[in-house]
């Protein structure tokens, strides 16, 4: 295994994906993490992410000294290589301005990263690579060679194949870095001699073992939300430990279209896995009577989600487990947070006190897999590939596209008007090309004529995104006669809605959902 020490770039999880896809299982800590543990961790090799600060500044971070002192090899990546450069005696130098985007390196030296690397003809061996810097190493330490060079940087690599430390100034863990995975590869499995076990098919084997390991004959309770997390929980469980483990599946009434139908078919029927079925529509719809602000109906859903898979769960007297779909991201301790993050409850999933009230225990077989990990997993234990593939639902579902006041009749025209926009993206092949996608409810009336009358009815907001992160988005430039064809299924098919427009904000200032 590897490690990945951060020092708080934007980058560092794409590291340990890249890293992870190769077949290496790696992790990521904080740069000033203890010591001790670092050396009692025992990686084959250590990455040190880049990071946003300078090392010309007084107090920069620094990576820790068992980092040099245990002898296992070393990869600094941007500010990684450039704290690589202070520590061991060479020094860096601050540019006067940033370099951002595609550079070419000349690779001027042979070392055991590099050598033999070339994105195209000619010589020297010339790579089309990623750069994001400002500061740049301007004098490698002492027993190191220079290995690359730009026009503009006279150290783009370095490297003491002795030792085996190297550092690039790019980012090969971009893909716009061409060789990037070679490198990698090379650094992973060729330097520091890992293998390339970690696939789909072992880590369910592993998992499997762990939590059969971990939980013996007890019962597991889980919380299933048609989601893809704990769609996969489920299925990975299931095939642990078959009728110890039983799921609730609550039904707000704020789902998408059949999804309660769909959920069940999949798991009960298809897979055999034992659901509870919980039809609590109508407690939502009730509780969320005459409520209009967003957060208090935020608040209304996940507390009686809650609540309600409490009562549920307390039922099973004999359950000594609870299983949830904790995924890597959540619980990574980034660089900045000394403590780490604390043990996340999952937003929707969760289940308030109930771990402590019935004194049960946590199953989180994917707390160590990143999202796409997950996706895999799922594909390999036969979950459909729609359904892996599914664009994220919020917890609060339909109660958040429905604008104001949420009620069971405008929740069906939606999940309606919804179905038609997702199945027609899907018939198009634009489902995956888009990151989100749906439909939202405006309860206002607008003037229409519907046959020969003139009808004033309600209007349905369509909103589809590009992201790659969901913290900014773009709007999906969809082909006029896609949304066309769209409007019309809406306003031909679903009585009650006269108007369909389509969002055309990005974020920021807007965001994807409405409310
Ligand atoms: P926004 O609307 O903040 O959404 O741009 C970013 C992403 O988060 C999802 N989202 C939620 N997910 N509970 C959730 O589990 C929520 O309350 C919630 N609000 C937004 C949203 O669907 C998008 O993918």
């Amino acid at each position: 295994k590897i490690l990945i020490l951060d020092f708080g770039a934007q980058y560092t999880q794409l590291i340990a994906r890249r890293i992870r896809e190769i077949g290496v299982y790696c992790e990521i800590w904080a740069w000033d993490h203890d010591p001790a543990e670092i050396a009692a961790f025992g990686a084959k090799g250590i990455i040190l992410s880049g990071g946003p600060e300078s090392t010309t500044q007084p107090d920069s971070p620094r990576a820790p000294q068992v980092v040099f002192d245990s002898g296992v090899p070393v990869l600094g990546i941007c500010y990684g290589m450039q704290t690589m450069a202070v520590q061991l005696g060479g020094a860096t130098e601050a540019g006067d301005q940033r370099e951002f985007g595609h550079a070419e390196v000349a690779v001027v030296a042979a070392d055991r990263l590099l050598d033999g690397l070339k994105d195209t003809p000619g010589a020297p061996p010339r790579l089309h690579v990623w750069m994001s810097h400002g500061d740049h190493v301007s004098q490698e330490p002492p027993g190191f060679v220079v290995t690359a060079r730009t026009d503009r940087i006279p150290v783009a690599a370095f490297a003491n194949d002795e030792r085996r430390w190297y550092g690039v100034q790019f980012h090969p863990e971009v893909t716009h870095t061409r060789s990037g995975e070679a490198m990698l590869r090379r650094f992973v499995v060729d330097i520091c001699g890992c293998q390339t076990l970690w696939t789909p098919a072992n880590i369910i084997e592993d998992q499997i073992e762990r939590v059969r390991a971990q939980v013996g004959s007890d019962e597991v309770v889980l919380g299933l939300s048609g989601g893809v997390d704990s769609s996969v929980v489920a299925a990975l469980l299931h095939r642990a430990i078959g009728d110890q483990l039983t799921c609730v599946f609550v039904d707000t009434g704020l789902l998408r279209w059949q999804e309660g139908d769909q959920v069940m078919a999949m798991f009960a029927e298809h897979m055999g896995v034992k659901v509870i079925r919980v039809n609590a529509a109508d407690r939502f719809f009730h509780a969320l009577q005459g409520v209009a602000d967003p957060e208090a109906k935020r608040k209304i859903i996940g507390n009686l989600f809650v609540e309600i898979f409490d009562e549920e769960a307390h039922k099973l007297t004999n359950a000594r487990w609870l299983a949830q779909g904790t995924i890597y991201p959540d619980v990574i301790e980034s660089a900045g947070s000394k403590t780490g993050k604390a043990h996340v409850i999952k937003s929707h999933h969760n289940v308030g006190g109930l771990p402590e009230k019935m004194k049960l225990g946590l199953v989180e077989p994917l707390r160590e897999l990143f999202k796409d990990e997950v996706r895999r997993l799922g594909l390999e234990l036969g979950l459909p590939r729609e359904m892996v593939y599914r664009h994220p639902f919020p917890g609060p579902g339909l109660g958040v596209r429905i604008l104001g006041e949420v009620r069971r009749e405008y929740a069906e025209l939606l999940a309606k008007a919804d179905h038609i926009f997702i199945d027609e993206l899907r018939r198009a092949g634009l489902y995956d090309r888009v990151s989100q996608a749906f439909a939202v409810f405006l309860p206002v009336k607008s003037v229409g004529v519907v046959g020969d009358a003139r009808a004033y009815e309600w209007v349905i907001a369509l909103r589809a995104v590009e992201t790659i992160d969901f913290m900014t988005a773009h709007w999906a430039h969809l082909p006029y006669d896609f949304l066309d064809l769209v409007s019309r299924r809406i306003i031909n098919e679903l009585r009650g809605v006269s108007r369909v427009v389509y969002d055309i904000s990005g974020k920021p200032p807007a965001t994807i959902e409405w409310e």
